[in-house]
């Protein structure tokens, strides 16, 4: 058994790395035509849909011939967007959808065409014109695919398998506290690009420095070492790179931009070029680094005041993917008085990243390893660097992330232990320019001395220790929350990265019963977890569990949750529970 493991691990691997073609922000590149829009579907219960040949779109030519399908004149589902919020009958559907859509193109020779999936929720199969291009597993990062040789000029034939049903081997895996949305949740790109072009690039401060500039670029498809020219024109810096046979090329250059910070968000525009391939972004320059047990922002301790975001738009019943999707969860963000914020529990869309640059919004991103993964599966540690690879690819350029996580309450075991320290290993070796993080609640409590502490080789292993704990919800609190003292990591900065407790916008009642679901119930134990706060010799950030009430399965009370999560301090209509304004006035007594 274990040696077919190991061989399906390997199997995953090459076909998941064969598929990437990797490419870096094609929105920034010049030829991005959009392919979002109403997509016919097919709901493909059985999964049959595969061995029908549904990928080929055939029509009968024949009068004695049947096809028992067909694209069109059926269900239309919007990209992007998830299918459940789209069809009643598909809000609690886990299973194969079929999107199909047509594309014109005009083929040019001398260029280079891709199919970029922002991020498809849980599996992907893509063919075109028929022809098989490529599979993808993961729901939350980016893939793509080069189509040069399928595409046709006129019109072309796209298909797209999604499937979301969980699976044991998944990340996340068969339970998790959050809606299963499945379908094509965020964009498709079709990207042109030259014979040679910038595939990849990192331009940040150098570590620690806030005079150097340094990166990396990578040109593909060029035969021979090609120049490559960064320009920053507010900083009146322009370099050409010389790439290496390989299309490498390294950089450090001697710069003082001003530093990205909350109060001051500043940004530069960035180009590349190499021969008529050119891509935009825009660069926020900071130094993120721990010391003893301070975060130290730009050289300068900071303190994190979060909060926890799903990618929801809970008004509208569905997965945040747009502007103005971001915008609404950062506009709530930044009115709680934060400067950072966790985007549990998985790489959001990179709209919400950028939006949070914008903002002055510092980020922890993570990868989906959450509560039960099955870590003595090979196959397991293989997907969760591939996702970790894809997150960090994109948005490593991204100055507000300062965190990479790579875990959310698991249980300490040989495996589990292996699998997330060999995680935090790669981290740094993908990105020597972040924090590395985790979070844990597996914290132990001593009754006689009132005191929490932490045992975890993966809290060892880390940067900074997030504590998630439920004190006043899950569980009582053990002793008054004056008394109580927290021993966990305290050589290393620690974050409270969840607590809280829910409650029904506009339910009243005793802040002492816990099973009343009230605005009382719920502000008064956010006062008490800040009392207790105050005791944390080594906190170095809060961010309480959740921004807004937000959709899971598992909520089963049919008055006070009936599917919704209502541990937001927002109830899912945007409104300000009274828990809300406890926090909003601890993060206004927190100096800026
Ligand atoms: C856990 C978990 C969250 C979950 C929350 C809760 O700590 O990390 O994803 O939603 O607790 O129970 O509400």
């Amino acid at each position: 058994m274990r040696a077919l493991i190991v061989l399906c691990a390997c199997f995953f691997a090459v076909t998941n790395l064969i598929a990437q073609s990797f490419m870096m922000n094609p929105y920034g590149c010049a030829e991005v035509q959009s392919l979002n829009g109403k997509w016919n579907a097919i709901v493909d219960i059985f999964g049959k849909g595969e061995s029908m040949k549904l990928y080929q779109n055939r029509r009968p030519t024949k009068d004695t011939e049947i096809v028992e399908y067909a694209f069109g004149g059926g269900l239309t589902l919007d990209v992007p967007g998830d299918f459940n919020s789209q069809s009643a009958e598909l809000k609690y559907y886990e299973g194969n959808v079929w999107y199909q859509r047509t594309f014109a193109a005009k083929k040019n020779p001398n260029r280079r065409q891709f199919i970029y999936f922002a991020g498809v929720s849980y599996e992907a199969a893509v063919w075109l014109n028929g022809a098989l291009v490529g599979r993808h597993e993961g729901g939350f990062t980016p893939f793509q695919f080069e189509i040069t040789k399928l595409l046709k000029d006129g019109g072309n034939d796209l298909v797209v398998m999604v499937n979301n049903s969980r699976r044991v081997d998944g990340i996340p895996a068969m339970v998790f506290d959050w809606w299963n949305y499945g379908g094509i949740l965020r964009d498709v790109l079709l990207v042109e690009r030259p014979q040679a072009y910038v595939q990849d690039y990192l331009v940040q401060l150098k570590r620690g420095q806030t005079g150097v500039i340094a990166g990396r670029v990578t040109v593909a498809g060029a035969t021979k070492p090609q120049p490559v020219t960064l320009s920053i024109p507010e900083l009146r810096l322009q370099k050409t790179l010389t790439t290496d046979e390989r299309g490498d090329a390294t950089f450090e250059v001697e710069a003082r931009p001003q530093l990205w910070e909350p109060a001051s968000p500043k940004t530069y525009a960035m180009t590349l070029r190499t021969g008529d391939d050119l891509v935009r972004d825009e660069i926020a320059f900071r130094t993120i680094e721990t010391r003893g047990t301070d975060i130290l922002l730009n050289g300068k301790p900071v303190f994190l005041k979060g909060v926890n975001v799903h990618e929801e738009i809970p008004q509208r019943l569905g997965r945040a993917h747009s502007d103005a999707d971001a915008a609404a969860i950062l506009k709530e963000v930044t009115a709680l008085g934060c400067n950072f914020v966790r985007t549990a529990h998985y790489p959001q869309n990179e709209r919400i990243c950028r939006a949070a640059e914008k903002a002055g919004v510092m980020i922890w991103e993570e990868i989906p390893i959450w509560q039960g993964i099955e870590f003595s599966n090979p196959v397991v540690l293989k997907k969760a660097e591939t996702m970790l690879r894809e997150m960090i690819y994109r948005d490593k350029n991204r100055g507000a992330i300062i965190l990479w996580s790579v875990a959310n309450e698991t249980r300490p075991s040989d495996f589990r232990d292996k699998v997330l320290t060999e995680l935090v290993a790669l981290t740094r070796k993908l990105d020597a320019t972040r924090l590395v993080g985790a979070a844990f609640d597996n914290i132990d409590y001593d009754q006689a001395t009132s005191t929490f502490t932490l045992k975890d080789r993966v809290a060892d292993a880390v940067d900074v220790v997030g504590v998630n704990r439920y004190l006043g919800w899950y569980k009582p609190f053990p002793a008054d929350p004056k008394q109580l003292k927290w021993n966990v990591a305290p050589k290393q900065p620690m974050i409270f990265s969840e607590f809280g407790g829910e409650a029904l916008f506009g339910r009243h009642g005793s802040p002492e019963i816990a099973h009343s679901w009230s605005e009382e119930y719920q502000e008064e134990l956010y006062r008490k977890n800040l009392v207790m706060l105050r005791n944390v010799p080594n906190l170095r950030g809060t961010a309480p569990w959740v921004l807004f009430d937000f959709r899971s399965p598992t909520r089963m009370h049919p008055q006070n949750q009936d599917g919704w999560n209502r541990k937001g301090l927002l109830s899912d209509q945007g409104q300000r529970k009274k828990a809300w304004y406890v926090m909003k006035a601890y993060y206004d007594s927190i100096a800026k």
